[in-house]
């Protein structure tokens, strides 16, 4: 019995072995990422496109509470957050209600963080004057409680970096180009960056749908300079979902909340309420101490 026991054991002792030499030679790699630690949890909201219209604000509302249960430290919100301010024809009145209804629904997260970016809907440029009150962006920053049309903060080692596209060609302005090249500049080596913009800076579906920074190849240089900083750059603008990747920087466009801008959709829809194949939804972020994360989009239907 002993000798039958022994011999049954060697092929045992043989595997242990070879599993231990497997799992040393994978540990160099593995070792890193399983000592990574989540540092935060952050939603990413965009093209909320809120307005009075079917019962866009309680779902609107609904998604927010639902997002609260994923135990999330604070909120990105990437522009277009009202329907539509800059057409020529969009009156006083309309804007003013259009934020009232941005207002009430946040109320469902006035405990959170929020930090928006400016969408091109989001302005009102048909003003009766550039010195009224509401005119351009500067309401819009009011509006939105943001520090500047661009601007940045810091979390648990992450660097977030929130852009302002709306210019000439969808670009960076040249004041906050030279803000951004410094800002990079003057970061620690190795300091994981956000970047939040509105227009994807570089996207698979401005292929057939426009709406890509228009200083990308200045940007993917800028980031290639701080490729030990640059991880990350969040868009929406197209409705679509898409994800690119380059120098290893991650690209994501979110979606939109709003999908197909709350409405049932059109003959392009895959599913009602869809913008093409994109479903309606927000994605939540994982970020690590170490610079990598973690992306999911979310479907609210
Ligand atoms: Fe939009
Ligand atoms: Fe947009």
């Amino acid at each position: 019995m002993k000798r039958r026991s022994l011999i049954k054991a060697i092929p045992l002792a043989t595997l242990a072995l070879a599993m231990g030499e497997i799992g040393q030679a994978a540990s160099p790699v593995s070792e890193k990422s399983s000592k990574k630690k989540l540092v935060l949890t952050v939603a990413h909201i965009t093209d909320v496109h809120i307005r009075n219209f079917e019962n866009a604000p309680e779902k609107f509302k609904r998604y927010l509470r639902d997002i609260k249960k994923l135990k999330i430290d604070f909120f990105l919100n990437g522009g277009d957050s009202i329907h539509a301010a800059d057409y020529d024809n969009i009156k006083r009145e309309s804007v003013v209600e259009q934020w009232s209804v941005w207002d009430h629904c946040l109320q469902e997260i006035s405990d959170y963080e929020v930090h928006s970016c400016i969408g091109n809907h989001d302005t009102w440029w048909a003003a009766p004057s550039k010195e009224d009150e509401m005119y351009g962006k500067n309401y819009v920053v009011k509006r939105l409680k943001i520090p500047n049309r661009y601007y940045s903060f810091s979390k648990k080692g992450w660097h977030f970096i929130v852009l302002d596209g709306n210019n000439k060609n969808i670009t960076l302005d040249q004041e906050q180009y030279s803000w951004l090249e410094k800002e990079l500049e003057q970061l620690p080596a190795n300091t994981p960056v956000l970047l939040m913009s509105h227009y994807p800076i570089l996207t698979v579906t401005n292929t057939w749908e426009g709406g890509q920074h228009g200083d990308h190849k200045e940007l993917k240089q800028l980031f290639y300079k701080h490729k030990d900083k640059v991880k990350v750059c969040l868009s929406g603008h197209q409705h679509l979902l898409d994800r690119a990747w380059y120098n290893d920087v991650q690209y994501f466009c979110n979606g939109a909340m709003s999908g197909f801008w709350w409405d049932k959709g059109d003959a392009k829809s895959a599913q009602p309420y869809y913008y093409q194949q994109t479903p309606p939804g927000y994605a939540i972020l994982k970020l690590y101490d170490d610079g990598t994360l973690e992306n999911e989009y979310i479907s609210t239907i």
